[in-house]
């Protein structure tokens, strides 16, 4: 098999799978790419592409004429024969994967055929093995992907390491997907299958750990005094710990690392180890979205009938994804609280409308602040520091702003008449928040 001659299939295209598609067609290579969803797959005949991911739909145009996409899993198996499988693993409300799409697709599989099976869908340590035990003559490669929203093509076109992982009877099947991801130069991994299945997870939940930690650390600056910003520059610049996901704020979300921590939770204790850091992870994450309400009520006392104005929405800027997204469990216990929440992201209106359906959802920054009696910024979008806070200051009913992402110059918007609180800055220390 060489990967050279060879058409790619993609099955599944969402996020993972388009720009994947889109990425190997950049590369020069034919793909054909499935998807069940027959309005998405005529969406992207036209050209039409409906997730915000900067660069993907004009990449997509120019590598049109590379890329098929179809409805048909036959169309797919008769031109290609490395199969990047791309579907969704949903959590269940177990916490478990959902891999009854990943199961579909190796279903539908014939059996003798030489084709293999590529899998970037996010799967638990020893997804490959059970999948081998009901096809063993399937070559199976674990090929986990580490693509960030938002940065999607940069990340493929440029991978830190492309991980590999094949058990020896599929060695040749892997030497045609290195050879498909050679010319971009990350560190290629080679490795076993569970081994690259566990890389995966494990780096999701240590970034998240990263995260979480560092909300610790920003909590306990607030008791000391201490402002976690300078605090994570000083840790940072330790090359053994970086300065990378040391970024506080009010929580991680979007499609990956909640999903894969407790993905990983529960493979151990399906296995009957308890990942007690785990646990610690998830719950301070959690706590972390609802401590804005009480740095809220610490300005305005009671919440309720109070107008509280959200800031983004999204789970993170350049995106319009709003899965696990902080701004859901927020303006859910605002609601609780009783105040009333009006919001504004510059891309992710659509999808968050139908999730936050008594959210009054505004036009523009200035118009969700427009008479509100605080504001929270979310989502740390560009647009946000370009804002006129004087102006802004003018229009709200009490000019009192929440930083959760620790994103604005606190000197600057203080100079603009706001009182200004971050997460884990020197805001108290000042007599100022
Ligand atoms: C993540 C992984 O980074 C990627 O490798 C994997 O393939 C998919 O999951 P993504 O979910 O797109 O990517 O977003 P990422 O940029 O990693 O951010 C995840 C969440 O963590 C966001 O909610 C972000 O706001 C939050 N975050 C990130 C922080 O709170 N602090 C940080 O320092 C970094």
């Amino acid at each position: 098999m060489d990967a050279e001659l060879e058409k790619v299939g993609v099955v599944g295209v969402g996020w993972v799978g388009l720009v994947s598609a889109t990425c190997f067609a950049e590369l020069g290579h034919e793909i054909v790419a499935l998807d069940v969803n027959e309005e998405k797959v005529e969406a992207l005949r036209r050209g039409e592409v409906t997730i915000h991911e900067p660069g993907l739909a004009e990449l997509l145009k120019t590598n049109a004429e590379r890329i098929t996409f179809t409805t048909s899993m036959d169309d797919v198996l008769a031109s290609a024969r490395l199969l990047f499988c791309c579907v969704d693993t949903p959590p269940t409300y177990s916490g478990d994967a959902d891999l009854s799409r990943v199961r579909s697709v190796v279903e539908q599989l014939p059996e003798g055929s030489d084709h293999a099976l590529v899998m970037k869908s996010t799967v638990p340590s020893g997804t490959g093995a059970s999948i081998r035990r009901g096809k063993p003559d399937l070559p199976y490669i674990s090929c986990p992907e580490f693509l960030k929203e938002g940065s999607a093509i940069q990340d493929f076109m440029h991978p830190d390491r492309v991980v590999i992982g094949a058990d020896a009877d599929a060695e040749k099947a892997a030497d045609a997907v290195e050879r498909l991801y050679a010319p971009l130069g990350g560190e290629i991994v080679r490795t076993d299958v569970a081994s690259a299945e566990m890389i995966k997870l494990a780096s999701n939940a240590f970034l998240a750990t990263k995260i979480s930690f560092i909300n610790e650390i920003a909590n306990v600056c607030e008791q000391t005094g201490a402002d976690v910003t300078e605090v994570a520059r000083g840790m940072g610049l330790d090359e053994r710990i970086g300065a990378s996901f040391l970024q506080a704020g009010i929580g991680y979300g979007g499609s990956c690392f909640p999903k894969d921590v407790s993905a990983l939770k529960q493979l151990a204790g399906n296995s009957g180890y308890h990942f007690q850091l785990l646990n610690a992870v998830i719950e301070v994450n959690e706590l972390q979205k609802r401590r804005v309400i009480a740095k809220l009520e610490k300005h305005l006392g009671s919440l309720a009938d109070k107008r509280v104005a959200l800031l983004g929405l999204a789970f993170k800027p350049d995106t319009d994804d709003m899965r696990e997204a902080s701004s859901l469990v927020l303006s859910a216990r605002l609601q609780g609280e009783g105040a009333e929440v009006v919001a504004y992201d510059p891309v992710a209106e659509g999808t968050a409308s139908a999730m936050l359906p008594d959210v009054h959802m505004a036009g523009s920054a200035t118009e969700a602040l427009h008479g509100a009696d605080a504001a929270v910024l979310v989502t740390e979008w560009p647009e946000f520091s370009e804002l006129d806070w004087a102006s802004v200051r003018e229009s709200m009913n009490t000019p009192i702003l929440i930083d959760g992402r620790n994103y604005l110059d606190p000197e600057m918007i203080r100079a603009a008449g706001l009182v200004y609180e971050g997460i884990g800055r020197q805001d108290a220390k000042n007599g100022e928040g």
